[in-house]
């Protein structure tokens, strides 16, 4: 079994392509659509974090997120199914947290599919707690949940 560490990093232009190719293989038919996630990544304000393996240097997962008002929200998060469950994701969202938090953000904010059970156990995890229910919310038909955790900005 591997041991591979992870490092937690903000990601360059150049690795954009890349996380758009991890997006579409996390998401499977829920992708965004090719060259979305990149060139969300590309505009003002969005901030994006890599997880690289430290021994590797393979991407394995990535965020995304950015500033809206006093909030900070998590646009997109995704790890590779062969990397789950190794606390990855748990990682980029602590990282965001950080940030978020040394960005001044009171919140940090998210949308999920009600349905999603992985990344409900994750948020809920790590603090998150739902504020708001969109019905049907997805093409699926699927409900969205509105999920937030406070930050203590200047702590
Ligand atoms: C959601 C996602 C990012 C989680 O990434 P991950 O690297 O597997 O998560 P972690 O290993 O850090 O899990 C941290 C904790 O979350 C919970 N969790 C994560 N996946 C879980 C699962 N499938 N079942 C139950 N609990 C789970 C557990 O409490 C876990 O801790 P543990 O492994 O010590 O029990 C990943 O499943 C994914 O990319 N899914 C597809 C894309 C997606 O749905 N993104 C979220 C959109 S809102």
């Amino acid at each position: 079994m591997s041991t591979e560490a992870y490092r937690i990093e903000p990601a360059a232009p150049h690795d954009f392509a890349l996380i758009d190719a991890i997006e579409k293989v996390a998401f499977g038919a829920a992708s965004w659509g090719s060259g979305d996630v990149a060139q969300t990544a590309r505009i003002d304000g969005v901030s994006t974090l890599l997880a690289r393996g430290e021994t590797s240097h393979d991407v394995s997962g990535f965020l995304l997120w950015r500033m809206a008002g006093e909030d900070a929200e998590i646009l997109t998060i995704g790890v590779l199914p062969t990397d789950r469950r190794k606390g990855i994701g748990a990682a980029l969202v602590r990282k965001c947290l950080d940030a978020c938090e040394i960005a001044g953000a009171r919140r940090l904010i998210l949308e999920v599919a009600a349905d999603n059970r992985s990344a409900l156990a994750l948020y809920h995890s790590l603090g998150f707690e739902e504020f708001a229910h969109r019905p049907r919310y997805y093409r699926n038909g699927a409900d969205a949940l509105l999920m937030a955790r406070g930050l203590h900005p200047g702590a």
